[in-house]
């Protein structure tokens, strides 16, 4: 049948009137009158789905509706996409709307590739089965589908060879057997797909060698076949594919040297090759991959010196070459890499002096040279103000600690196994973000700085087999991991918290400071609420204050700040016709929201409490809260109280209109999931993050929200996060009452709250954690909250639980930002809220982290991420 096919004639024939219905979604209206009906090869593709049993009995249903099907003119199926719609997928087909959401968590059972005939779908175009629960092996006769541009059988449990007739699909683009248990060789016949732009076999059980053919694939742009046991030579043809921006071959059992033909793969913006016994110098070709950003070459027995040439990559953002057997000094043109944030030489033989070029690395943040034999550090050491993460264990350094102190941002700093001497600085106690330090095996000497316990956020310290001599401190008792052990140290190691004076006193942690800003901020704010209060809730008085307020003669107060209007109880009640369900936006738990448009043009929000509830303490208090808060606090990310109403039958508070309603709602439409895309998101999850951080860390006394929620936090026309609803909000004062009844929303409760009562804002921290996941994951995590500290989810990928509906992302960046949401969100899932971190350390990292990340998306595991055993730094509480 030809693709431009002539006719839809049979619309005309009583007996093709089932598959007329077909027609429906590419009708061509100036077709219809055109003879010659086809409509046999349309009843062999009904029967090859009926009898595959994929989709039950249908005999009722035409088969051009069913779940995931998409059929050309003539009722030929030319799609059949139940997996999540992959990237690239190119012109999006428009579903028609009882097919809306063709994924896989519709087939509830497994699968075999075997039991649909495939000779009968020869229209095919593109094949998505991704995570589809199937089993078996793939078919030869998979090699019919001669139209296939996209084939995508990822995460499934296929078994068996890869068909050597896969080289038939010549018009293939895309080629995605990930995530299966697929074994035995890559044919060398897919050579022959020269039109495939990304191919992906990662995480299978092929072995053999990689086939030379693979050089014939010149449209690649991105290759995956790591996590295999794929054996023998680097093939020196990978060299033709000149495409190439993503090439991941590592962990497989690669031998032999890196071809230097790599160097011609001049647009490559990652490579991974580590994971391999790849031998031999690293070719200095490399230094021509100039658009380089990703260079992972560990784990591998390279055995030359660094070559200078590796200079020239210029825009290396991480660089990994640890754990292999390179020799010699440290080239100095290290320090042209000035955009480099990560860099690890971890376990090699490097000797000398670390080059003082590498004060040249303003942008690196992450410095392991661990278990090499170096044996100085240049002063140079103490430009990289942006370092965190600092490993010198396991070296031959000499001396004293000197440049070290002055890198305030470290967080973690590791100088154990050297040969350092002399006092421990006392400049360490500046470095006040530092959380773990460890400088065992050394011979330092002279007493343990009582300074060390002004750094807050300190937690393990290890200052074991050194000659420190006099007293320990008593304070260092508020470090969990304590070592001190062989030392010349006297008096009683403190046992961790139990015998700890009171934080404040022991901590110098501005106290002072607080009690300061209560009285001067707080008192203010609460003499000017008091006064607010008072007015509004006792008093039927208009007042005169900034607020424009306004009293009826039924006894109505409407105050709408910076509203140049007039505006009464009556205009309301016109603008939303007496509060007419059509205005209804919404209902909560304490009210209904509604729309309404002012006589000025302007749309506003109004939250109405609802009238018996309005006469309740509980809502009354409420209320008051509400008005509270957001009178004063004044964040981007945090909506605006317009103003509020108070009537004799009811009250009501006025918001800026937020036009696309809540995030809840948003996820939970399919259209708008998809309007909603990665980066979208990414903002949205931040912008929580910041809000949430002003209240905690910004607000004299902290408030606590107390009721995060995907319900609570509404979208503006530009889709940009406000967080809404401070019913249940309170100022957290040190020293009143926790306690409460009322608070939260089911589902995004911390654990801690259900026996303790207690609200600390690690409450918020957790149900932030809640909504970012369900934002990412388009839905509420439900179980894998619980589950997730339990080694079950050990199998489960990020990728797998991302929002079905979203092609998965590949811009680097993009990935950056939702492994590191992800990151973020299990962070704060923590079951002990005191490893939950606090939501200025989220906003922090958030802030901070500006490039792409390293590992592919198809390779981070939920456990990793839990773990955070990532790339970059760890995520350290
Ligand atoms: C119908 O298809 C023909 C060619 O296939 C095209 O030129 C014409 O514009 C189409 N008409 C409509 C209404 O889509
Ligand atoms: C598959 O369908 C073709 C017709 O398209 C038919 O010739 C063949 O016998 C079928 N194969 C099986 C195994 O049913
Ligand atoms: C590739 O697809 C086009 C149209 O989609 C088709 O005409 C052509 O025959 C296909 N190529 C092969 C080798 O089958
Ligand atoms: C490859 O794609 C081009 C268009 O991008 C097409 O013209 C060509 O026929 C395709 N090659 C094969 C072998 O299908
Ligand atoms: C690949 O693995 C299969 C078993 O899965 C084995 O029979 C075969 O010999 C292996 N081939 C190579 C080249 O290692
Ligand atoms: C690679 O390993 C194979 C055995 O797995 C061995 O026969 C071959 O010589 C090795 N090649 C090199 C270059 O080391
Ligand atoms: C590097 O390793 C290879 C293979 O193990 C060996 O042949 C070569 O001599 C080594 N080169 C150096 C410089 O150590
Ligand atoms: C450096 O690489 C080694 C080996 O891959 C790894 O174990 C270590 O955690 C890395 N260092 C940092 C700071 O990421
Ligand atoms: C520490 O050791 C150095 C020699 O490394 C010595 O000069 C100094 O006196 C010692 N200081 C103390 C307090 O023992
Ligand atoms: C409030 O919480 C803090 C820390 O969570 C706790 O130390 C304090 O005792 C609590 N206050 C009351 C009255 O429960």
């Amino acid at each position: 049948m030809s693709k431009n096919g002539t006719t839809c004639s049979f619309l005309y024939y009583s007996s093709a009137i089932v598959i007329a219905a077909v027609c429906m979604a590419v009708i061509n209206t100036s077709l219809l009158t055109s003879a010659s009906a086809k409509s046999s090869l349309s009843m062999i593709e009904a029967k090859a789905l009926l009898n595959s049993n994929w989709w039950g009995n249908f005999s009722s249903t035409n088969h051009c509706e069913l779940m995931g099907i998409t059929c050309n003119w003539a009722g030929s199926v030319t799609h059949l996409q139940l997996g999540r719609k992959c990237h690239s997928i190119g012109q999006e087909v428009s579903f028609n709307s009882s097919a809306m959401s063709p994924y896989c968590s519709f087939l509830f059972h497994p699968r075999k590739l075997e039991s649909m005939n495939w000779t009968s779908l020869p229209n095919l175009e593109q094949l998505n089965l991704l995570s589809c629960n199937l089993t078996g092996s793939i078919p030869e006769e998979i090699g019919t589908l001669s139209k296939l541009t996209d084939l995508y059988l990822s995460r499934n449990n296929l078994e068996g060879l890869i068909p050597s007739s896969i080289g038939q699909l010549t018009n293939l683009t895309h080629l995605d057997l990930s995530s299966n248990r697929l074994s035995g060789p890559i044919p060398s016949s897919i050579g022959q797909l020269t039109n495939l732009t990304y191919l992906n076999l990662f995480s299978n059980q092929l072995n053999g060698s990689i086939p030379p053919e693979i050089g014939k694939l010149e449209n690649l742009d991105h290759i995956c076949i790591a996590g295999n046991i794929l054996s023998g030579p680097i093939p020196s043809s990978i060299g033709q594919l000149t495409n190439l921006l993503s090439l991941d071959l590592s962990s497989n059992r690669l031998n032999g040297s890196i071809p230097s033909e790599i160097g011609k793969l001049k647009n490559l913006i990652q490579m991974f090759i580590g994971g391999n016994i790849l031998s031999d110098p690293i070719p200095s070709s490399i230094g021509q991959l100039t658009n380089l950003i990703h260079l992972d070459l560990s784990s591998n027995r390279l055995n030359s010196s660094i070559p200078p040439e590796i200079g020239k990559l210029e825009n290396l953002i991480t660089m990994h070459l640890g754990v292999n057997s390179l020799h010699g000094i440290i080239p100095v043109e290290i320090g042209d890499l000035t955009q480099l944030i990560y860099l690890n030489l971890t376990d090699n033989l490097l000797k000398g002096k670390i080059p003082s070029s590498i004060g040249q690395l303003k942008n690196l943040e992450v410095l392991d040279m661990s278990a090499n034999q170096i044996n100085n550090i240049p002063t140079e050491l103490g430009h990289l103000s942006n370092l965190r993460n600092l490993s010198l264990s396991w070296n031959q350094l000499l001396g004293q600690i000197s440049p070290i102190k002055i890198l305030y941002q470290l967080q973690y700093l590791d100088l154990s196994h050297n040969l350092l001497s002399g006092l421990i600085p006392k400049e360490l106690e500046q470095i006040k973000f530092l959380e773990n330090m460890n400088l065992s095996d050394n011979y330092l000497n002279g007493t343990i700085p009582t300074g060390l316990t002004n750094l807050f956020y300190l937690r393990h310290l290890d200052l074991s087999h050194n000659n420190l001599s006099g007293e320990v401190p008593s304070s260092l008792c508020y470090i969990e991991d304590l070592d001190l052990s062989y030392n010349r140290l006297k008096g009683q190691i403190p046992q961790h918290r139990y015998d700890c004076p009171p934080l404040y006193e022991a901590r110098n942690c501005s106290k002072k400071k607080i009690v300061k800003f209560t009285l001067i901020i707080s008192l203010p704010i609460i003499v000017f609420l008091a006064f607010l209060a008072f007015a509004c809730f006792r008093c039927h008085k208009a007042q005169k204050n900034k607020i424009e307020a306004r009293a009826m003669k039924n006894g109505d107060i409407c105050s709408i700040w910076n509203y140049d209007g007039r505006i009464a109880y009556k205009d309301i009640v016109k603008a939303t016709d007496d509060f007419d369900i059509r205005h209804c936006i919404g209902t909560g738990g304490y009210g209904s929201v509604y729309r309404a448009q002012l006589p000025s043009g302007k749309v506003i929000a109004l939250k109405k409490l609802h009238h018996l509830e309005a006469e309740e303490p509980a809502f009354d208090k409420s209320f008051r809260n509400e008005v509270q808060m957001l009178t004063n606090v004044r964040h981007r990310n945090i909506i605006k109280l317009y103003g509020f109403c108070l009537h004799n039958r009811c009250m009501f508070l006025v918001y800026e209109y937020m036009e696309r309603g809540s995030l809840f709602c948003f996820l939970r439409a399919d259209a708008d999931a998809v309007e909603l895309g990665w980066t979208l998101r990414v903002n949205i999850v931040k912008a929580i993050a910041y809000a949430l951080s002003y209240l905690h860390h910004d607000c004299t006394p902290p408030i606590v929200h107390r009721d995060i929620s995907s319900n609570n936090i509404l979208l503006n026309s530009k889709l940009e996060a406000f967080v809404s609803d401070f019913g249940t909000a309170r100022l957290l004062h040190l020293d009143s009452s926790n306690q409460t009844v009322i608070a939260g929303t089911y589902g995004y409760i911390a654990p801690e709250f259900a026996y303790t009562m207690v609200v600390t804002e690690k409450c918020d921290v957790y149900s932030f954690g809640v909504v970012a996941l369900e934002t990412i994951m388009g839905r509420h995590p439900g179980e894998l909250l619980s589950s997730l500290e339990s080694p079950s989810t050990r199998n489960i990928m990020l990728a797998d639980v991302l929002d079905l509906r979203l092609p998965l992302p590949t811009n680097p960046m993009v990935v950056g930002n939702i492994v590191l949401v992800a990151r973020m969100a299990i962070a704060c899932l923590h079951s002990k809220p005191r490893s939950r971190p606090t939501m200025l350390r989220v906003s922090q990292e958030f802030q901070s982290y500006r490039k792409t990340f390293a590992t592919p998306l198809c390779a981070i595991s939920l456990l990793q991420l839990w773990n955070a055993e990532m790339d970059f730094y760890p995520i350290n509480e």
